[in-house]
């Protein structure tokens, strides 16, 4: 059975509705207005998030917290058969964000409590050294339950996100397709310096490799 059979109904018909809309929309800007578009009203509705934390609190199959996810905060909710877009939901404790990084999608994501605080930078190196970045801050976004941003893939969506209040704040995040790369670039302000995060299980899985290589 699948893992969805498991999900809040609504949730369950919101996603489906989606799936069978988003591939009427063929570029990347036109699926960022749909969802900028159909964001708001699942950020709204506190009962499917409610039961979905409650779900996660007792135990239960759906969501499977257990997915691999490039960040230890972030929950799998729901993924498009085909691919094209994918559904998670990011606490974030008092104070904690993210690393500064990038996206291998486009995505729009909004907050549903707290305040959850995107701040967005941009790189002026040309990336021909590696490991080597340059990128200073250009806008700090404070979103209130509601509010909705969206990001470009690669370069051109470089931020970190969490959040600067006592609260927690929960982030709600649609990403589209991503491009065939394994990890996302993580950035070091203050050093200079850009590193590649992967997902823990394939971190683990290379790590396992290299030692492999010595045994
Ligand atoms: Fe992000």
């Amino acid at each position: 059975m699948s893992i969805y059979a498991q999900m809040p109904h609504e949730l369950r018909r919101i996603c489906s509705r989606w799936s069978e809309q988003i591939p009427k929309y063929h570029s990347q800007t036109d699926r960022i207005e749909y969802m900028q578009a159909e964001l708001p009203a699942l950020l709204s509705n506190k009962s499917i998030f409610s039961d979905i934390f409650h779900r996660i609190v007792a135990g239960k199959t759906y969501p499977d917290i257990r997915q691999t996810t490039m960040f230890v905060n972030e929950i799998l909710l729901y993924m498009d058969p085909k691919r094209l877009f994918s559904l998670r939901v990011l606490p974030f404790d008092q104070r904690e964000f993210t690393p500064i990084h990038d996206h291998n999608a486009w995505g729009v994501s909004g907050n549903i409590t707290g305040i959850l605080d995107i701040i967005k930078y941009r790189r002026d190196d040309d990336g021909s050294l590696d490991g080597y970045a340059r990128i200073c801050e250009t806008e700090h976004l404070q979103l209130k339950p509601g509010d909705i941003d969206i990001t470009l893939p690669l370069d051109a969506g470089l931020h970190k996100t969490g959040t600067l209040s006592t609260e927690t704040a929960v982030m709600v995040s649609v990403y589209g397709n991503p491009i065939r790369r394994l990890y996302v670039n993580g950035f070091n302000l203050s050093k200079n310096q850009v590193y590649r995060i992967y997902a823990p299980r394939k971190r683990k899985r290379m790590l396992a490799e290299n030692a492999l290589k010595l045994l």
